[in-house]
């Protein structure tokens, strides 16, 4: 509710409860006759020693003066029993939020918050000569939303693709390579080749033990710059880049660094020295670690017996690269859950040997992708491959065109902005921990919660404003009546609403927050269009409300844009 925070903050001076407790109190009632918002008395008169309704008076009476000053347009202040009762001057409320938004436009809702402080994000990092699965996905799509949100209030995003590009099943792939492998197979198909070479070693190696050692070997090797190792290792990780950068592309996704694990090899020595001299470095079977028994977590492995280092060693190396590059304020990992323990570990070292910084290091954990309620996994060959599942997307996109809007221009575009952005908007739209199923044609449709829904309720908004013949104009002067009624109110407060979102999102590390909230306002808006005549015989009044439904569009097409996702003008 618009104004909440500002009512609740003059409330608390006057009653003289904290803002929290305030703003717990005030409810929104059921019945718009009873005010946008109201406010029980029966909690203070213990405190106050006099009956609520007499408090009820007393503090309504302070309270309409204080809240004019402050700049809250209120219409009136009304006592019944126990109950304050506000009602909003919804004209003047309609008339505040259309000209900010019309003069704002997708600057709206932007705020100085972060103090254009560095946020590290670490994000999507697939891994190297395996397909790019869905959970990498669901990384991708949270970690470039959660960047968006962040930027708009006033950080400066620090987009990191820490690729899996490192570790022993490199030596196992160089292996298998060179055994069963060639140039042309992978260069006509590379992650889908590498992937068989990495799996037929895993076969055969139930038979032939000793490639396990054959790979160590490679991988040690590879791990003290020996050239030929070097050489494939560094082909594999282009073949496969080409691949996953066209999956970027399509979905519009840029990184500002592309180190990945390998880029780490000759600065863990820092890392192993440092906790060397700290005093944390102890052997556990042969194994060099960090112990971790005053947390209840098992000991974070740093040094294997046979001197490699590990996936930990890595990313406490990169924890301290980024803290010298960026000084982050706060660094994001968005990895899947099933790593909780991984980087509870991480930051806890890190604690460990001194470093202030870890308290601003979050591990964004996220639920998994299950397909007809189960879990998808990559060694039973159960994967859903996430180029045809684009490709797919956009296919049954160009179709919908074809039939329903034959002489669209740009179709093609519009349907790879439609069908890639029904993928992103099926992710964000749920709570991250929460798993979600994989569906395409739950995704798809143009009904019900979608992206394509709001897209296309974008678009419609556009044609409504094309059609009308609309001239852009935020001077905002609003006819009686011209915004009357709860379905224009519905949008007003929404509108109103979206900054506060946008900062919980952010706060939150929650883009869902955003998603639902595009839903719920592409839903007022069809709602508002189904019920109130747009093109009204009165001229101010028509403007009026195109100036609603510009606003609309502006709000919806920003969201969208933060979410990762394009808003076509027509579709
Ligand atoms: N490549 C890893 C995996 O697929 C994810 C890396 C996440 N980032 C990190 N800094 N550890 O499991």
């Amino acid at each position: 509710m618009p104004y909440k925070h500002t009512i609740a903050t003059q409330l608390a001076n006057i009653v003289n409860l904290d803002l929290e407790a305030v703003a717990k109190m005030l409810e929104t009632p059921k019945d718009p006759k009873m005010g946008d918002l109201a406010f029980p008395c029966f909690q203070l008169a213990k405190t106050l020693r006099k009956a609520p309704p007499v408090i009820a008076a007393e503090v309504a009476e302070q309270l309409a003066p204080a809240l004019k000053e402050a700049g809250v347009p209120v219409a009136n202040v009304q006592v019944v029993g126990a109950y304050i009762n506000f009602f909003l001057d919804q004209q003047a409320v309609a008339g505040d939020v259309i000209a900010a938004v019309l003069t704002q436009k997708e600057q709206y809702g932007h705020s100085s918050l972060g103090g254009g402080a560095n946020v590290t994000i670490d994000l999507s990092s697939p891994n190297i000569a395996k397909p790019f699965s869905m959970g990498h996905l669901r990384s991708t799509v949270i970690g470039n939303a959660l960047a968006n949100i962040l930027e708009k209030l006033g950080y400066n995003p620090v987009r990191i693709n820490h690729l899996g590009d490192w570790g022993t099943q490199f030596g196992k792939l160089i292996v298998a390579y060179k055994k069963w492998g060639s140039e042309e197979a992978v260069r006509a198909n590379p992650i889908p080749e590498l992937l068989r070479l990495y799996v037929k070693f895993h076969d055969e190696a139930k038979e032939h033990p000793e490639l396990e050692d054959q790979g160590r070997e490679w991988f040690k090797k590879l791990e003290d710059g020996d050239e030929e190792a070097a050489q494939l290792w560094q082909w594999f990780r282009d073949e496969s880049l080409k691949e996953f950068n066209k999956t970027y592309e399509l979905m519009g996704i840029k990184f500002d660094s592309l180190h990945g694990e390998a880029f780490y090899n000759d600065k863990m020595d820092r890392v192993v020295k440092e906790l060397e001299e700290k005093g944390l470095l102890v052997e556990d079977e042969g194994a060099m670690v960090v112990k971790l028994d005053e947390y209840d977590m098992p000991p974070c492995l740093i040094k294997k017996s046979d001197g490699a280092t590990l996936y930990a060693t890595r990313d406490l190396a990169a924890a301290l690269y980024r803290q010298d590059s960026y000084q982050f304020a706060k660094a994001l990992y968005v990895v899947g859950g099933e790593q909780r323990l991984h980087f509870k570990q991480v930051f806890k070292v890190l604690e460990k040997m001194g470093y202030d910084f870890a308290k601003e290091m979050h591990h964004i954990p996220f639920g998994m992708m299950l397909k007809d309620g189960k879990k998808m996994s990559t060694r039973k060959g159960k994967v859903i491959l996430l180029d045809e599942v684009l490709q797919n997307a956009i296919d049954d996109v160009k179709k919908v065109i074809a039939e329903k809007n034959p002489t669209l221009e740009n179709a093609n575009k519009v349907a790879e902005q439609v069908g890639v952005g029904a993928i992103i908007f099926h992710d964000l739209k749920n709570f991250r921990l929460n798993d979600i199923n994989f569906s395409l044609e739950e995704m798809l449709t143009f009904e019900g919660e979608t992206g394509p829904y709001v897209q296309y309720t974008h678009a419609r908004a556009n044609s409504i404003l094309r059609k009308a013949g609309y001239v852009e104009n935020a001077g905002v002067t609003l006819p009686e009546g011209a915004l009357e009624g709860p379905e224009a109110w519905a949008v007003v407060t929404l509108l109103l609403n979206f900054p506060n979102i946008i900062q919980r999102a952010g706060e939150d590390f929650d883009p869902s927050a955003l998603g639902k909230y595009i839903i719920d306002l592409a839903q007022a808006f069809n709602k508002f269009y189904a019920n109130v005549r747009v093109l009204a015989e009165d001229e101010a009044v028509k403007q009026a409300r195109l100036q609603l439904v510009a606003a609309t569009a502006t709000v919806l097409k920003e969201g969208l844009r933060l979410l990762g996702l394009e808003a076509p003008a027509e579709m």
